[in-house]
């Protein structure tokens, strides 16, 4: 297993795509991720309030995404791909540059998981059935747990609709050692009215089918928790509210940190907004790291935990840089793969197809260095010289845009 080449209570103010390429792998217990939902909205939060100034945008065109994560999710990941072009031809080119978004973050998700770690992802029907698919394409169909729903009231408003009153939240586990705690919910009226509150034990015939209950002596702990959660939204006037906009309850984040974390893991948030995550798991004595684009968020993230005045707070180690990873080993200089690269590409340069003599060929980075990308031969390809000189330090979609002009 890897070790963090970060320190615990950092957050990351910027793009969580380089912090999380930056991240050595399999490293994290546990991710939430309560992205922006593909509403079609941008944020604000009330001027007066503890988030004041803080917004950002939820509205997605492909001049929002880098087109070249299009490009490298279609060599990369054909089914994620197919994913994405069903949604285009479906819904239209905002959720496609929304998954595209979403398909290169959660791969990267999938890498730094713990093979016993979980994820869950919050979102809403805007994009779940899409988001859903994309995640069964990333994680493995046969990794996906649940569908937990969200289940709230909020101030009615009559129209021709039942009232959409509930979010989703996706959770995916890595393998069958994942780590679990069962949490219980209090038994029905009339369970406990059969049963006295006690622990009832199955007795089976011969043929495996259930005869009968029997209470034994021991008090039930209640039943197993069930996917749907009826949590309320913050009121007005609760203490946590900081008027974040889509800020969320302390008490969802509770339950998913307790059934899915043990003391001392390390959660990860990389949308973390105003905190919610972060200072939850800091109440549950867990690690955490986090990462937002806003620099307002970051503030608010540094503000709430003080203001929990937790007996051994040191601050936030807040960083405006990624992490360098440390467990690719000591990489060989990424020019030693031209021989291997010029096999594989039969001689062809990636940019103008053109086939070329070896010694005009040079090693480009996919994902250009200054993005977070790596030496790793994964992360290499050849251009002929002429393409890598206009090439720079572009990505191949924006060196391409560019030749097209
Ligand atoms: C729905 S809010 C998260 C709210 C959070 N769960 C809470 O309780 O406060 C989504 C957050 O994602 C952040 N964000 C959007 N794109 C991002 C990106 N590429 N990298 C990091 N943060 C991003 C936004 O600034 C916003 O704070």
């Amino acid at each position: 297993m890897a070790v963090p080449n970060f320190k615990d209570k950092t957050v990351w103010v910027g793009d969580n795509l380089p912090v999380m390429r930056g991240m050595n792998s399999a490293c994290v217990d546990l991710i939430y991720l309560d992205p922006p939902f593909n509403s079609n909205q941008d944020y604000a939060a009330p001027i007066g309030s503890v988030a004041a100034g803080a917004a950002f945008k939820d509205t997605w065109t492909l001049s929002d995404v880098d087109v070249h994560e299009h490009g490298e999710l279609a060599d990369r990941h054909p089914a994620a791909y197919s994913v994405i072009e069903a949604a285009r031809v479906t819904h239209g080119k905002g959720m496609m540059s929304y998954l595209i978004m979403m398909a290169v973050r959660l791969m990267e998700m999938r890498r730094i998981l713990k093979p016993s770690g979980s994820l869950y992802l919050h979102c809403d029907t805007t994009a779940s059935h899409y988001l859903k698919l994309l995640l069964d394409a990333v994680f493995g169909k046969d990794n996906f747990r649940n569908e937990i729903i969200w289940s709230y009231r909020r101030w009615p408003a009559k129209q021709k609709n039942f009232q959409r009153m509930h979010d989703i939240v996706f959770r995916y586990a890595l393998s069958k050692d994942v780590t679990w705690n069962q949490l219980y919910e209090p038994l029905a009226a009339s369970t406990l009215k059969a049963d006295g509150g006690k622990k009832i034990i199955n007795v089976f015939d011969e043929s495996g089918r259930r005869k009968r209950g029997v209470k034994t002596g021991e008090d039930s702990p209640g039943a197993p928790m069930r996917d749907v959660w009826n949590i309320g939204v913050i009121a007005p006037t609760a203490k946590e509210r900081t008027g974040y906009p889509t800020q969320k309850p302390l008490a969802l984040l509770d339950r998913i940190i307790e059934a899915s974390s043990n003391e001392g893991d390390l959660v990860f948030d990389p949308f973390c907004g105003c905190a919610t995550t972060l200072v939850a798991a800091e109440l549950q004595d867990r690690r955490w790291i986090g990462c937002d684009l806003s620099p307002l968020a970051i503030k608010l993230v540094n503000e709430r935990i003080r203001s929990y005045q937790l007996p051994m707070w040191r601050g936030v180690n807040v960083l405006e840089t990624p992490p360098k990873r440390t467990d690719l080993g000591k990489l060989p200089n990424y020019r030693t793969h031209r021989h291997r690269l010029y096999g594989e590409q039969e001689g062809n340069c990636v940019g103008c197809g053109l086939h070329f003599p070896f010694n005009i060929m040079d090693v480009d980075h996919i994902v250009p260095k200054s993005r977070g990308g790596n030496d790793h031969p994964d992360n290499l390809q050849l251009l002929c010289s002429g393409c890598n000189r206009s090439k720079g330090s572009k990505t191949m979609a924006e060196w391409r845009a560019s030749q097209e002009r």
